[in-house]
C-alpha cells in the first residue's frame, strides 16, 4: 500500500467542495434542515460550514462497544482508501462523482444451490438493516469509528444455499474505468479482489454494507455495497461489490497478489505482528496526527473471534 506518514498528509486532501453534493443529502437526511436546503444560498453555507463536523443528533449518544466516540460525517467521506479513484485519501471523494451505484447486479456463482444475478433490491430483502457502529483499523495504523448501516452476511448467504463444497467466499469490486479513474491506470490489478473463509464469512459480526450514518453509502466509501469484517484490517472492507464466488480453494486477495510478504490472507488485527515497514502496536485515531491509541488484538473483538483462529500461527497467517 502506498504510504505516508502523518506529516506528510497535505491539509489539501480535505477537499469540502467535492463532498458538496453529499454533504447536502447528510444534512437533509440528519434533520440539519430539509429548511437549510431551500435557504438562500449563504445561509446553506454558514449551515453547511457550522455543522459539516458534527454528528446528526440521532446518533450524538452512539458509542463503539468501547465506549469511543464516533468520527464525524466528514471524516469518514473525505480520508479513504478506493484506488479505483486514486490512491490519495481525498482521491475518492474528488473522483468518485461519476461513478452510478444505480442500476446494480450481483453476480452470486460458484458452489452454490441458488447461483444467479441478483439485482441490489432483491439481493438485500427481505433483511433488516441494522446500525452498528464498529472501528475501521487501517493496515496503515490509522482507525476511525463508524456507524455502519448494513445486515449480517450470513442472511444473504443462508439465501443463495452454498453447497457441502463451499470453503470459502470470494468477493469483487466493479469495473468501469470510464467511472473510476484510477481503473486507466495498473496501479494494482483490477478487479479488487477480497475473500473469506466460510465461518469468517458467517460470523454475525460480518456485515454487508449499505449505508453509513443512516444513509445510502456514498460513491467513496464503496456504493451501493461493501464489506465490513471489524475484527479485520480495512483491507478485507472490499467495495461496490459485483460478484460473490463460492470456492472450495483459498482465494488470491490483491494484496497478497501485489505483495505476499507483506499482506496474507487473514489479515487479523495484531498488534504483536508488525507490518514489514511499520509497527502494529498502536494506532492513530482520526482526525489525530499522533499514534498513541494501543492496538486491541483482534481489533478489540477477540472474545468473539479468537476461537475460529485457534491452533493455528497468527504470524504466519498474517
Ligand atoms: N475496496 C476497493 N475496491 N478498493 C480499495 O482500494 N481499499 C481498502 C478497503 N476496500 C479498497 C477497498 C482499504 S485499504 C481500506 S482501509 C478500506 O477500504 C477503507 O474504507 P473507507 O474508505 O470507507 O474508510
Amino acid at each position: 500500500m502506498i504510504i505516508r506518514r502523518p506529516s506528510d498528509v497535505p491539509s489539501s486532501e480535505i477537499t469540502p467542495e467535492s463532498v458538496y453534493f453529499n454533504r447536502r443529502q447528510f444534512i437533509a437526511a440528519a434533520g440539519f434542515g430539509a429548511a437549510g436546503l431551500t435557504a438562500a444560498p449563504s445561509a446553506l453555507r454558514a449551515l453547511d460550514a457550522s455543522q459539516e463536523q458534527e454528528i446528526p443528533e440521532r446518533f450524538q449518544n452512539m458509542r463503539s462497544e468501547q465506549n469511543e466516540q464516533l468520527n464525524s460525517y466528514r471524516d469518514v467521506t473525505t480520508y479513504n482508501n478506493f484506488y479505483e479513484f486514486g490512491t490519495d485519501k481525498g482521491d475518492p471523494a474528488k473522483n468518485s462523482g461519476e461513478f452510478r451505484p444505480r442500476p446494480w447486479t450481483v453476480s452470486v456463482t460458484g458452489e452454490v444451490n441458488k447461483p444467479g444475478d441478483y439485482q441490489l433490491e432483491d439481493f438485500l430483502r427481505p433483511a433488516a438493516m441494522e446500525d452498528r457502529v464498529y472501528r475501521l483499523r487501517c493496515v496503515e495504523a490509522w482507525s476511525m469509528v463508524i456507524p455502519w448501516r448494513g445486515i449480517p452476511l450470513y442472511e444473504i448467504i443462508n439465501r443463495v444455499e452454498p453447497t457441502g463444497n463451499a470453503k470459502f467466499v470470494e468477493f469483487r469490486t466493479v469495473v468501469r474505468p470510464s467511472e473510476m479513474t484510477g481503473q486507466r491506470y495498473s496501479i494494482l490489478q483490477w478487479p479488487y479482489v477480497e475473500g473469506l473463509r466460510m465461518d469468517e464469512a458467517m460470523h454475525p459480526l460480518t456485515l454487508m454494507v449499505t449505508g453509513v450514518y443512516g444513509m445510502d453509502l456514498p460513491n467513496q466509501n464503496g456504493a451501493p455495497l461493501r464489506l465490513i469484517v471489524p475484527w479485520k484490517y480495512g483491507f478485507k472492507g472490499v467495495k461496490s461489490i459485483v460478484s460473490m464466488r463460492f470456492v472450495e480453494e483459498m482465494p488470491l486477495n490483491t494484496w497478497q497478489q501485489e505483495n505476499s510478504f507483506e499482506y496474507g490472507f487473514y489479515a487479523n488485527v495484531n498488534p504483536q505482528v508488525d507490518h514489514p515497514r511499520w509497527s502494529q502496536a498502536r494506532e492513530r485515531r482520526l482526525p489525530s496526527l499522533f499514534a498513541n491509541r494501543p492496538t486491541q488484538m483482534f481489533n478489540s473483538y477477540g472474545d468473539q473471534v479468537a476461537h475460529l483462529y485457534a491452533g493455528m500461527d497468527l504470524e504466519r497467517w498474517k
